[in-house]
């Protein structure tokens, strides 16, 4: 295939057109040379003999009778053990390697090895001589980190095989074949423990899809409890300017219920990442008991980075987690933020003068978003196992409104929005999460009707709330100022969760589930008071011991001492149940 060369004919930004002599196909790869530099590029479009290239390199200097190879590769990963743990760009060079071979600033037309050639892995096959394989059966294992890496028949290789010959269990390393396979009409193939996979071609060697059911649990009450997120499914953080995405989604990826994280941090400010590197390697799994960062992969650019990078790294992230799922393990891919991806897009289309959809984004904004999206999902493998990639992306609209193109397109394809509220966060209500703008179409860790029923009593104890600002505290009647008040003690003890706090920050599904019902009980229960004030004051001082409540070591002294008295105090105050709340609680 290698052999179609193309020559410069136009630069316009990151966008290089070339008039090639051969064949040329979409999302092929091609190099533009120049001085004694190769600038890897894909290719956007073909018209006639010319195609158009995004480079992911800065052009300058180049110029027009430079040449151009094309590869006749799609841009593609390389899968195989040593992802996990690594730190690697949108194009998978890994980063620190990169560092240290092209210097501070890293230099372009530089591109490694993205897995270590060097290091020796423990195989055992699976399989013998004889044996017939489909691509993704495993042919052997080895131990990567916590996990049993499968080394699989590449994907690419469509039909059925014979295995004729499999390197016995020992050390070997990537580059080393492992087993060779013949194909129907007899012809071999070698395979390594690793191969490449076009990013933008969906992983699909499974048998079937299903329904994403069991919940994600994150441990984040306000998530697990009011707006779950599904193994499997989508969800979205739509956030203004600093309300907070970014710390909730690192929030996420140390305690989300999942085997591997994936983070692919597009066009985020570089500090950030700096301090996500920083910490990781540190902080431990309470799992696995190892490095956080042995079941993580970061992919990340930089805004300092062209932004057609962008694009390749939330691919690069989505690719790399199918290839994990087909190992049967659950991964989390964390996207942060699409909007910068959206905006490389935008760029993109601007040069390639498309006409141009609402707010100068491309048509195929909406969906270009709903196919990344519809790579997530719960899998059957041929062997019956279960794997699922779930995608959490943030949406960062300017100015907060989430009437912008990015936002909307997004809100049509997944399964729980987290809108994140200015106001909130500017009363440092974390995590900001909107309780009444939020929703979710998971089915979460507590019955949906308790679950409706004390989430009520926040919509209603903001109604009052309003109406109070309009007729004053005296204009409103003690029942209403009671949902008030129970609406803001939902909201201070269970919405809001203190990530500073060594116990609070993270709360297991047990601890959810009885703290909610402990909760349900104080809400379902009917108080009256001789006046507000009373009424306001027992509520702060229930409100503080919640809150103490919820700082203190699960089932310790601490906790049941607590505990005791709060429903003490409930005790003396309540006179009986609300109507509506007894079937429920039933
Ligand atoms: N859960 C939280 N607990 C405590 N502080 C928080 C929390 N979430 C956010 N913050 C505070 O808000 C700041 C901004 O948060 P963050 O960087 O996550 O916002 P962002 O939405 O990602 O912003 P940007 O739009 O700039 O990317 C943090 O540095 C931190 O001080
Ligand atoms: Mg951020």
């Amino acid at each position: 295939m290698i052999g179609t060369k193309g020559t410069v004919v136009a630069v316009n930004g990151n966008m290089v057109s070339a008039r090639f002599d051969g064949a040329v196909s979409m999302n092929e790869v091609g190099y533009v040379k120049v001085a004694d530099k190769r600038l890897k590029s894909e290719v956007i479009r073909i018209r006639g003999d010319v195609s158009q290239l995004q480079v992911f390199e800065i052009t300058k200097g180049i110029t027009i009778g430079d040449t151009v190879e094309f590869t006749g590769d799609m841009l593609a990963v390389e899968l195989g053990p040593g992802l996990l743990g690594q730190v690697y760009d949108g194009l998978q060079n890994p980063l620190p390697q990169l560092a240290e071979a092209a210097g501070y600033f890293l230099e372009r037309g530089v591109y490694l090895d993205p897995l270590p050639a060097d290091r020796d892995w423990e195989f055992t096959p699976a399989v013998k001589e004889g044996d017939n394989v489909e691509r993704a059966d495993t042919l052997g294992t080895v131990p990567e980190g916590a996990f049993t890496h499968r080394i699989m028949v590449p994907f690419n290789l469509y039909g059925t095989y014979t295995v004729a010959s499999v390197k016995p269990a020992g050390k070997y390393k990537i580059s080393e074949t492992i087993a060779t396979l013949k194909d129907e009409k007899g012809k071999s193939v070698a395979v390594k423990m690793s191969f490449r996979w076009p990013v933008k071609r969906a992983v699909d060697c499974y048998e079937e899809r299903l329904k994403p059911e069991d919940p994600m649990v994150t441990r984040v009450r306000l998530i697990d409890t009011f707006f779950p997120v599904a193994r499997g499914g989508t969800y979205c953080i739509p956030g203004p300017f600093g309300a907070g995405k970014t710390v909730l989604q690192q929030i996420t990826s140390r305690f989300a219920d999942v085997d591997i994280v994936i983070v692919a941090a597009c066009g985020e400010r570089a500090g950030e990442v700096v301090e996500t590197l920083k910490e990781f390697p540190e902080l431990k799994d309470e799992r696995t008991g190892r490095s956080l960062m042995e079941r993580t992969i970061i992919i990340c650019n930089t805004s300092s980075m062209p932004v057609a990078a962008r694009e390749a790294s939330v691919y690069t992230a989505v690719t790399l987690a199918e290839y994990y799922r087909q190992m049967g393990l659950n991964v989390l891919l964390l996207a942060d933020s699409t909007s910068r991806w959206a905006q490389a897009m935008r760029e993109m289309s601007g040069r390639l003068e498309e006409i141009p959809g609402e707010e100068a984004f491309p048509a195929y904004l909406e969906s270009t978003i709903a196919s990344f999206y519809e790579r997530a999902g719960l899998v059957r493998l041929r062997d019956g196992t279960l794997g699922s990639v779930t995608i959490g992306g943030t949406v960062s609209p300017a100015g907060g409104n989430f009437e912008e193109p990015v936002t909307q397109a997004t809100l049509k394809v997944v399964g729980a929005f987290h809108g994140l509220s200015r106001e909130r966060s500017d009363a440092r209500k974390y995590p900001a999460i909107h309780p009444l703008d939020s929703w979710s179409k998971y089915k979460g860790i507590i019955d949906e009707e308790k679950v409706g029923y004390a989430h009520g009593f926040m919509r209603r104890g903001t109604e009052v709330e309003q109406m109070m600002k309009v007729v004053g505290e005296e204009g409103t009647s003690i029942e209403d100022y009671v949902v008030y008040l129970k609406g803001d003690l939902i909201d201070s003890v269970y919405f809001q969760q203190n990530s500073f706090d060594e116990v609070d920050a993270a709360v297991k599904p047990e601890r959810q589930k009885y703290t909610f019902a402990k909760l349900l009980a104080i809400l379902a229960s009917q108080f009256t008071f001789p006046d507000k004030n009373e009424a306001r004051s027992w509520f702060n001082r229930l409100r503080q011991k919640f809150l103490d409540y919820n700082g203190s070591e699960w089932q310790g002294t601490h906790f049941k001492e607590l505990e005791k008295e709060i429903e003490d105090a409930v005790k003396g105050q309540s006179k009986g149940l609300d109507k509506a709340a007894e079937k429920i609680l039933a």
